[in-house]
């Protein structure tokens, strides 16, 4: 599994801390450090530069932290195809993959500690699309995306 991670400047420390957390664990994790050279670049564009990648293939996951992770939440979902939520606990992270199998997790800095964030983060990879009577839910989800997007 390909993962990416990134952050505004309000998440820069918790960033590094999942970031080398996943590493010595020997998981695939890139940080795509979008604020580098632009120094004034807004947790929009970042989300949205990560939710591009997730959408194209690159990564199968992401994780995308800001002060809240409400913002990262919200332009990651501005991408078809693509689903995020903000997890501060366990059992959402969890749910985030087994019930909404949503790619994208979100969380703030200014919200959570670093040891929690880590254990959050574990959980939320080691879950995997359920299916079941979760399906129907998600699959309606996408149809009613592609509405949205491109009308009927
Ligand atoms: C700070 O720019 C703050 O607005 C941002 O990090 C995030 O919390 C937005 O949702």
């Amino acid at each position: 599994m390909r993962i990416c991670i990134d952050c505004d400047d309000a998440a820069v420390r918790l960033k590094k801390i999942i970031f080398d957390h996943l590493k010595g664990k020997n998981i695939d994790i890139t940080d795509l450090n979008y604020s580098e050279g632009r120094e004034n670049a807004l947790y929009p564009e970042i989300g949205y530069n990560l939710a591009k990648k997730i959408q194209s293939g690159e990564y199968d996951r992401g994780i995308c932290i800001c002060g809240t992770g409400l913002g990262m939440a919200m332009i990651v979902n501005k991408v078809e195809g693509v689903y995020a939520g903000t997890c501060h606990d366990v059992f959402s992270a969890q749910r985030l993959v087994k019930s909404n199998n949503a790619q994208v997790i979100t969380m703030g800095e200014r919200v959570i500690g670093p040891e929690l964030a880590k254990t959050v983060i574990d959980a939320w990879l080691e879950s995997e699309f359920a299916g079941g009577g979760s399906a129907p839910k998600v699959a309606q989800m996408h149809e009613l995306e592609k509405e949205s997007f491109h009308g009927r």
